[in-house]
């Protein structure tokens, strides 16, 4: 279970399903005895603090990808875009204060690193096996196929993949999450070991 949150989880804006979260919580606690784990998109740090928890646990490290301008989704004019996270000096989104305000709250500024940045950036001199790795990036198809390409590799054997938003049906949500799912499961590298509502958790076969 996981433990009493040390924050209001419902005040942190994100896209995090309870059962997810749980889900998130429990094979990062189990992974992250192994090694350390990374997420690829943490907008203001709902799934980082459950993430986060679990690494703490296991006095391990939690690395937080984003480079904090927002997704598609999340841009001026689009459907999820807030403008309470909007910068007006830069011109840009910026989440990275709030995510920081809420990482500090949650008593997570040392076992959270986190990476402004990129996914394709951060990736390009990685060299740490990782015992998990979150995908909840750009959802567009460029987007999903670098995160997978980039991050699956740095999996050690053993290690767990997750992956949000998959949606089988096309009318309940964009598909490229679902299609870096099933090429990951068509690869042979990965076994299913978990669909949780929006959320599909993937175990690595081979180093
Ligand atoms: C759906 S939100 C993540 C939600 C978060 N996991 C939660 O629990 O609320 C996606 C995030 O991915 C980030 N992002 C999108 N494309 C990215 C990329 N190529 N590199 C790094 N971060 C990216 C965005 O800035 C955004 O904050």
């Amino acid at each position: 279970m996981i433990p009493e949150l040390p924050v209001d989880i419902d005040q942190i804006k994100g896209f995090l399903a309870a059962d997810e979260a749980q889900a998130l919580y429990d094979h990062a606690l189990q992974a992250s005895a192994r090694g350390p784990v990374l997420e690829i998109g943490s907008y203001c740090g709902k799934s980082t603090v459950y993430l986060g928890l679990a690494c703490r646990a296991n006095d391990s490290t939690l690395f937080a990808l984003d480079h904090h301008r927002g997704s598609e989704e999340h841009q001026p004019g689009e459907m999820f875009h807030d403008p309470a996270l909007f910068d007006d000096s830069a011109g840009s989104m910026d989440s990275f204060r709030e995510f920081r305000r809420n990482i500090l709250a949650a008593g997570l500024e040392q076992t959270v690193v986190p990476i402004v940045a990129g996914s394709a950036a951060a990736a390009r001199h990685w060299q740490t096996p990782l015992a998990m790795v979150f995908i909840d990036g750009g959802h567009s198809l460029a987007a999903a196929l670098t995160d997978y390409r980039c991050w699956a590799p740095q999996l050690q054997r053993g290690g767990i993949l997750a992956i949000h938003d998959l949606f089988e049906d096309a009318a309940a949500g964009g598909q490229a999450p679902y299609a870096i799912y099933r090429m990951a499961l068509a690869s042979g590298l990965f076994e299913p070991l978990a669909r949780v509502n929006s959320l599909g958790v993937l175990r690595r076969l081979q180093g």
